[in-house]
């Protein structure tokens, strides 16, 4: 299947990607900033995962940032929409066949972190994935990565600090912290949210994690963006997605600015 995934979109002249962008929620609006664009929807393209719900699930871009060639996920899979976690990161290993090197992933999430607010912006230093899943279960598939993954270094290194860089150059404020992956749908209680904050947490949500997990047996570079959209359960009355989508939207152009320059810079 991969094959044909991967001559369908190089037919569509999806030549030579270096850099993949996953877009989460609220922050798709960046496909619209790729210069000589292709856009493809996701059920055009043979292998790709069918929607689980009636309507278009999203978009994969190809084109130009500052003369960088980039792949975007305009919208990605999420495991609490049933889909399965191969099904989830299936992307991830077309970026790899493509020829992708760096991968820069975003997400909407939940603040837990007492310093963050609405707004933040928040790179991501390292994961915890309290879930009990995991894309890798399963036979492995030497060809594509080693039976055991390190996950030392999850977010690159050197790709945090080009991050840290690009936000002082841009003058943003980029929080930093622990990712926690819960699958959702439903929101965190303040007791989970408490747990998340005992064991290191500083942010939920519910993706990027199987895609992280998945560029890292493959061998791609990560980098990591939350959009912190609200305070996690317990910090504030009620938990909505209305939230989450108005902050990713007003965060949009600082988001931006930043996505511009880090791919500038990698
Ligand atoms: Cl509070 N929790 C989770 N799991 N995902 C989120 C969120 C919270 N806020 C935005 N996305």
């Amino acid at each position: 299947m991969y094959t044909e995934t991967v001559n369908f979109l190089r037919g569509k002249g999806m030549i030579e990607p270096k850099i993949a962008l996953i877009l989460g929620s609220g922050l798709g609006d960046f496909a619209d900033k790729i210069e000589d664009a292709t856009r493809v929807p996701y059920e055009e393209i043979p292998g790709f995962p069918v929607s689980t719900v009636e309507g278009h699930s999203g978009m994969l871009v190809y084109g130009k940032i500052h003369d960088k060639q980039v792949i975007a996920l305009q919208g990605r899979f999420h495991y609490y929409e049933g889909y399965q976690l191969d099904a989830v990161t299936y992307p991830i290993r077309i970026f790899k066949e493509l020829g992708v090197e760096n991968l820069i992933v975003t997400n909407a999430a939940g603040g837990v972190n007492e310093a963050f607010e609405p707004g933040d912006l928040m790179l991501i230093t390292d994961h915890i994935n309290l879930t009990g899943q995991n894309p890798l279960i399963g036979a492995n598939i030497d060809a594509h990565g080693p039976r055991f993954v390190d996950m030392t270094e999850a977010y690159s290194v050197s790709g945090r600090q080009i991050a840290r860089d690009a936000a002082e150059a841009v003058g943003l404020r980029l929080q930093e912290g622990v990712y926690t992956w819960m699958t959702g749908p439903t929101y965190e209680t303040p007791a989970e949210i408490r747990q998340v904050r005992i064991i290191g947490g500083d942010a939920v949500g519910m993706s990027t994690v199987p895609e992280v997990i998945v560029a890292k047996h493959c061998g791609i570079e990560v980098i990591g963006i939350s959009c912190i959209t609200n305070k996690a359960a317990g910090m504030q009355d009620t938990q909505a997605h209305d939230d989450v989508v108005n902050v990713s939207m007003q965060v949009k152009p600082k988001f931006e600015q930043l996505m511009q320059e880090l791919i500038q810079r990698i």
